[in-house]
């Protein structure tokens, strides 16, 4: 089974992960827990570039789509398409869907450019995903409070709205497999109704 995890910043994608992750354990099964961008040491190269800031040269628009990608066919290569024949469970922090909602929804790429590179780099979706959602703010303030903003991070709360955007129009276009979880609950909330959720899958 392939989980994904998706929502804008600071919403509490690492704890659920955490959560989930030791569930399946104390279980007994064979659970990987991934990120996007990154998963393997060259992926995680590309993360690298992604996410730092540099004053010299701003990133294209179009060469940090193909960064993602780039990223992401090295992880799916590597790590998750082998972990899924072995059988196992692949929980992965981020995925497709963070490409739409950020690089088409966020910074305006078009949808065609985004269908290409998933018909033809993407075998493999999520059978199931988690849509943290929380207002924008929320997540805003808890990211600043993690430090140092990354690339992404220092983007303005309009970006965002535009984010959460893209992901409310995934929800709606697949509800099968994206289910939408209330970010502004408890973590202990927001991991019984991801748990209930499973429930319903397996
Ligand atoms: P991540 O470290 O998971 O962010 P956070 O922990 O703050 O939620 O992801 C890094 C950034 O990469 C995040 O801001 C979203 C962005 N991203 C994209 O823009 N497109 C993509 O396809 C992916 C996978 C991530």
């Amino acid at each position: 089974m392939f989980i994904s995890f998706e929502g804008t910043e600071g919403v509490g994608k690492t704890t659920l992960i955490g959560k989930l992750f030791e569930h399946f354990q104390t279980q007994g099964k064979d659970v990987v827990l991934t990120r996007e961008p990154g998963g393997t040491p060259l992926a995680e190269q590309i993360r690298g570039l992604l996410l730092s800031v540099n004053h010299d040269e701003q990133m294209s628009h179009d060469t940090e789509l193909l960064l993602m990608y780039a990223a992401r066919a090295q992880h799916l290569d590597r790590v998750i398409l082998p972990a899924l024949a072995e059988g196992k469970i692949v929980l992965c922090d981020r995925f497709t869907d963070s490409s739409f909602a950020y690089q088409c929804a966020g910074r305006g790429l078009s949808r065609e450019k985004l269908q290409l590179l998933n018909e033809n780099f993407v075998s493999r979706m999520p059978d199931l995903t988690f849509w943290l959602d929380a207002p924008i703010e929320l997540g805003m303030t808890r990211a600043r409070e993690r430090g140092a903003l990354d690339r992404f991070e220092q983007e303005k709360v309009a970006f965002f709205a535009s984010v959460r955007s893209g992901f409310a129009e995934i929800h709606t276009r697949e509800p099968e497999r994206m289910k939408r979880l209330d970010a502004t609950q408890s973590p202990e909330q927001v991991f019984a109704e991801a748990l209930s959720y499973l429930a319903e899958c397996v």
